[in-house]
């Protein structure tokens, strides 16, 4: 859908639900990682892109205090709350996502707003619908109210929602894509200092695509073994003396984690993923920058996922059998992407074989007994923007 039609859309189904035209119709992408999984809380790299898919947020400002939210995707599931009212946790489902965004700039808001939401980032596949919801809503909020928060600022508004209110305990990649993603690039970003670089990444160029194949299977970063991994983590540079696993670039300098303990070899396990991922995502950086063959960021990716899966241990059989059904039929490379426990896998292609890829994993989901597996190519498209 063009943003022209999106924005039209969000528009008339504001004017239906609150009788009155939006002040605007701003919106925000889901993202695809190429390389920097579970590196983000870590301190570490990443490299996403902005999907096509977006989630609007038409908005408008009220004299009446109250925060009044709908969403086109959640039909019957309005909720109107005093301003003054929220409170972490309150409320809670989808809309705790903009009610935390309002929540963390409720000193400009007091006066209200109406916000409907629409969108088309499948939700529960690790593509990061959460963050184009909570970006989309605080993007509109700052442009609405005239608030003097730069991208890095609007950025840490939605992570805030996202961790404090909504209680999931995510990093900041999903968000930083969702803001600071650009057109025809790859953002580059380190988590540590926020220093980023645009990468520009044309793989039809070089007659190759980003295929996503979304497994279906759903992810539960809230109480799933996300939590779990970030502790390990900690845990894990607390015994390096560091503040960041990041600090560590020798992997040989994790030995020292191993204790003899069933503990210490999972903690080394853990680690070994994030030091390794890092440097994959240099490597893959590297490569694209250097204008090589971008063909030989695949094993990179797939080296990626064999890490995921056997190290950090949060993919699933069913995206592994992806994975495997996507290389065996040709893929360059492929991996899961986001979180894990679930979702999506990326495959790099090259562009005449996405049919035939797709076709292989869906024949070996229909082996598995598996329901089809929604796939589509990802060109990488513009960040958080006012549509109308
Ligand atoms: C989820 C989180 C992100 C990041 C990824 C893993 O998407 O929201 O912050 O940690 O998992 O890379």
């Amino acid at each position: 859908m063009s943003d022209a039609d999106a924005a039209r859309t969000a528009a008339e189904a504001f004017a239906e639900r609150f009788g009155r035209q939006p002040e605007g119709v701003w919106a925000a992408p889901g993202r695809v990682n190429v390389i920097g999984e579970h590196t983000d809380y870590n301190g570490g790299f990443v490299l996403p892109v902005a999907l096509p898919h977006t989630t609007r947020a038409a908005v408008a400002r009220r004299a009446d205090g109250v925060l009044a939210l709908a969403s086109v995707q959640h039909p019957g599931e309005d909720v109107e709350v005093p301003v003054a009212d929220l409170a972490p946790g309150r409320p809670g489902g989808w809309a705790g996502y903009p009610a935390g965004v309002v929540h963390a700039l409720a000193d400009h808001a007091a006066g209200g707003l109406s916000v409907l939401v629409d969108g088309d980032v499948p939700s529960g596949a690790g593509l990061s619908s959460s963050a184009a919801l909570s970006c989309s809503v605080a993007l509109a909020v700052r442009d609405l109210l005239g608030l003097d928060l730069d991208a890095d600022a609007l950025v840490d508004v939605a992570r805030r929602a996202e961790n404090d209110f909504v209680g999931a305990p995510t990093g900041v990649l999903d968000q930083s894509a969702s803001v600071l993603c650009t057109a025809g690039h790859a953002l580059f970003f380190d988590t540590r200092d926020g220093t980023r670089e645009q990468v520009p990444l044309d793989l039809a160029a070089a007659g190759l695509a980003l295929l996503v194949v979304d497994t279906g299977t759903t992810h539960d970063h809230a109480e799933g073994g996300y939590r779990d991994r970030r502790r390990e983590c900690e845990e894990a540079a607390a015994r390096l003396g560091v503040p960041l696993l990041r600090e560590v670039d020798d992997v040989t300098a994790l030995d020292a984690l191993d204790d003899g303990t069933p503990e210490g070899a999972v903690r080394l396990r853990r680690a070994r993923h994030v030091v390794t991922e890092d440097a994959r995502v240099l490597e893959v950086v590297a490569a694209l920058r250097e204008d090589a063959d971008p063909r030989a960021v695949g094993p990179v990716l797939t080296a990626g996922h064999v890490s995921l899966r056997d190290d950090f241990e949060v993919s699933v059989p069913l995206v592994d059998a992806c994975v495997d059904a996507a290389l065996a039929a040709g893929a360059h490379g492929a991996r899961m992407v986001g979180g894990g426990f679930g979702g999506s896998v990326v495959a790099l292609v090259d562009a005449a074989a996405v049919d035939a890829v797709g076709a292989a994993v869906t024949e070996r989901f229909a082996r598995e007994a598996a329901p089809a597996p929604r796939t589509f190519v990802v060109v990488p498209s513009a960040g958080a923007r006012r549509l109308a």
